[in-house]
């Protein structure tokens, strides 16, 4: 009996195995569906800098962003006009900026910057157009906030897992729809004005345009308390950004400990002074940050250039770095028509350390305007990190190994070590021999780049950094700022190895050495796992009916048997995938 159950066991662990060893892009796959983002290339940029990310408090993380209004103006303000918000969110984007008006007539909050006379239909599906201060806007009835929150939430819960969740900003700008009552405007009144035949839809308080996501969101409370039980951290790490005056969790502490994914704040507030308007009340304060709770810049692409410029010469010395590393900022850069944003430059607003948000209506590619958001994505999508190079990690599984040119088929197997070059990480192979990258302990701000070791990715060993330095990989735009500007200062050559390889497991970047770990291999039987591919897998059921089985009739016999299953099943991966010389 025992051993039919073992043998049950061991036969689904085994596709257990086989499953987390595959490529993690396998996976995702099945979570998400149809994108511009199905590249694996993508999946593993985005995870990779997640990942060595984790400790950096929230406000240090360069991330990209889209405003809503461009997708309207290009299509119109309907449902249609938010077909790819989700397919966005799934290749990477991690703010949406939303205009919010407040229509003074209904007292409701809409998207379209224009009222609806109370006339026009009563269909919420027809899109109509309709007249404000001598614009014409393509609107569809019914749509509204929901709408988008709905994205939103859908996103939310297909990537609340370990693997794929990230923290997202959803930027306001509240505006309004405004008229002067006078004997003059009793007109307008009449026609925009509710009536007993109007349908209002809409939400009357930020607080309840927001609620359908309102679990998920890092709220000021959730803010607060965390600042009034901050404990003096073991990692020396965590005590450098832990000085900043301002405290902010980490990324890590965002997501896996008080499980919030995304933050509320309000960019700018132009609501035009009259009886009718909104006026923020408590509630609304207790979900969305605004400019007095949280400290937030906007910059425009024009300002931030000359800014972006300067930290780029690498001239600065450290305190400049550490100044930008501790101060609490939220440091938003927005383009618009006549000063768009292109992929170097975006890319250079990230290695600044600020957050670009496209707000334009149509870029300029090659010799092409672009507007489909689709398209406008396939070009920029390579360049919206700070630390890979576009088109970087190069995957060498077996998928892409016949895009290797060499002649050697082989070329692939080594290139699991990660360098920095003068535009970013790139993979190389683990066996040439460059310079490392040493960081300060206390200091993530200061780095050494030991002037006479040379050494491949699987020798460098704690004698080769100076007392006080590990070997180790920059985790924000600063710490790589401040690294690039050591490069230069020490006259360093590039490329030289960061700590970050994927030699365990192939497209999951780790640091820590040759030996580290994948963390996502070792949940591999656990719930977290099922939870990781849960979603349209037939598997999932199986694991799930495996881990109970486990539970319900767990000896001592299964346990030992299942070690002994991981062990051959491990050696025989490793053996397969014939990793000579890779000390195991
Ligand atoms: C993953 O998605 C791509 C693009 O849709 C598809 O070509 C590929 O076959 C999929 N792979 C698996 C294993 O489903
Ligand atoms: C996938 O994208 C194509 C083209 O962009 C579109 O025609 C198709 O309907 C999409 N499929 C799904 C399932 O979203
Ligand atoms: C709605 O009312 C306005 C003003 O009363 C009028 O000009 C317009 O023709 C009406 N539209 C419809 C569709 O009835
Ligand atoms: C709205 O205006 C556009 C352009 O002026 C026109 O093509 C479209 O048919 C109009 N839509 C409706 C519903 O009247
Ligand atoms: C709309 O246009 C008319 C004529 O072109 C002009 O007189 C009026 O001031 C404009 N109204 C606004 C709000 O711009
Ligand atoms: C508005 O109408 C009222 C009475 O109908 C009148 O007393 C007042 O002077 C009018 N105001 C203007 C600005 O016309
Ligand atoms: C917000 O508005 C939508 C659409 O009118 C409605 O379905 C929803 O119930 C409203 N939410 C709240 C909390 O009032
Ligand atoms: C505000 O939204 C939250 C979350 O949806 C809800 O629990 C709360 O009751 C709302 N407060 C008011 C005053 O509407
Ligand atoms: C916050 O925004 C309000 C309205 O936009 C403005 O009056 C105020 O000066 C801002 N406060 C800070 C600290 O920026
Ligand atoms: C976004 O672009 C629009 C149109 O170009 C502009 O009016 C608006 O001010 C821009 N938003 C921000 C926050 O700069
Ligand atoms: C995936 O994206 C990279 C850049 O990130 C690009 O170089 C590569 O061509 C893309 N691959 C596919 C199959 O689209
Ligand atoms: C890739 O894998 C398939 C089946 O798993 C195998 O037939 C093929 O030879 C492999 N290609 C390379 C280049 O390793």
């Amino acid at each position: 009996m025992h051993q039919i159950i073992a043998l049950i066991v061991s036969f689904i662990i085994c596709h257990v195995v086989a499953l987390g060893e595959a490529n993690f892009s396998t996976l995702l796959n099945q979570t998400s569906t149809n994108l511009t983002t199905l590249n694996d290339t993508l999946d593993v940029a985005i995870r990779t800098q997640r990942d060595i990310s984790r400790p950096v408090p929230l406000d240090q993380l360069a991330v990209t962003g889209m405003s809503l209004t461009n997708m309207f103006l290009n299509d119109d303000y309907s449902s249609d006009g938010i077909s790819s918000l989700r397919d966005l969110l799934d290749s990477g984007m991690q703010a949406i900026m939303v205009d919010l008006y407040w229509n003074e007539f209904t007292s409701v909050w809409q998207l379209c910057p224009a009222p609806f006379p109370q006339n026009v239909t009563h269909n919420p599906t027809d899109k109509v157009n309709v007249t404000w201060n001598n614009v014409t806007y393509t609107c569809q009835v019914g749509f509204t906030t929901d709408n988008i929150m709905s994205i939103i939430k859908s996103y939310l819960d297909a990537s609340n897992t370990d693997f794929e969740a990230n923290f997202l900003h959803l930027l306001f700008n509240l505006k309004s729809i405004h008229y002067d009552k006078s004997n003059l405007t009793t007109s307008l009144e009449n026609i925009y004005r509710p009536n007993s035949h109007s349908n209002i839809v809409g939400n009357s308080t930020l607080n309840a345009t927001i609620s359908p996501i309102a679990s998920y969101i890092f709220t000021p409370q959730v803010l607060q308390d965390y600042r009034s039980q901050i404990l003096s951290s073991s990692s020396s790490y965590a005590s450098f950004y832990n000085q900043s005056s301002l405290d902010m969790p980490t990324l890590e502490t965002v997501l896996f400990s008080q499980y919030k994914r995304m933050l509320v704040n309000v960019l700018s507030d132009e609501l035009v002074p009259s009886p009718r308007v909104y006026s923020i009340t408590d509630t609304d304060r207790e979900y969305i940050f605004f400019n007095t709770t949280l400290p937030t810049s906007i910059r425009t692409a024009r300002d931030a250039e000359p800014y972006c410029q300067n930290l780029l010469s690498l001239n600065h010395n450290l305190s400049t770095y550490n100044n930008l590393s501790l101060a609490t900022l939220f440091d938003y850069v927005v383009d618009s028509g006549d000063d768009q944003f292109s992929p170097n430059k975006v890319q250079s607003f990230l290695r600044c350390g600020l957050l670009p948000i496209f707000n334009g209506t149509s870029y300029k590619i090659g010799d092409q305007g672009v507007s489909e958001v689709e398209d406008l994505f396939e070009t920029f999508t390579p360049y919206l990190f700070w630390s890979w190079r576009a088109g970087e990690p190069r995957l060498w599984t077996n998928s892409t190994k016949d895009l290797s040119t060499d002649d050697n088929l082989d070329s692939g197997a080594s290139y699991r070590c990660v360098v920095l070059t003068a535009d970013g990480w790139k993979v190389d192979d683990c066996y040439q021999k460059y310079q490392i990258a040493c960081q300060n302990k206390t200091e993530p701000n200061d780095w050494c780049i030991p002037r006479d070791v040379e050494q491949t990715y699987f020798d460098v060993n704690r004698g080769h950094c100076p007392d006080g330095f590990n070997f180790s990989l920059p985790r924000s735009s600063t710490e790589m700022l401040a690294l690039m500007t050591a490069v230069k200062n020490q006259h360093a050559e590039y490329p030289i190895w960061i700590d970050l390889n994927d030699i365990t497991i192939p497209d999951c970047f780790v640091s820590g050495g040759p030996y580290a770990q994948c963390p996502y291999q070792k949940t591999v039987t656990t719930t977290k796992f099922v939870r990781m591919i849960a979603p349209a897998s037939v598997v999932c059921i199986i694991v799930l009916i495996a881990v109970l089985l486990e539970k319900l009739l767990r000896t001592n016999h299964i346990q030992s048997n299942r070690k002994r299953y991981w062990k051959k099943a491990l050696a025989e991966y490793y053996s397969k995938n014939d990793y000579e010389g890779v000390p195991s």
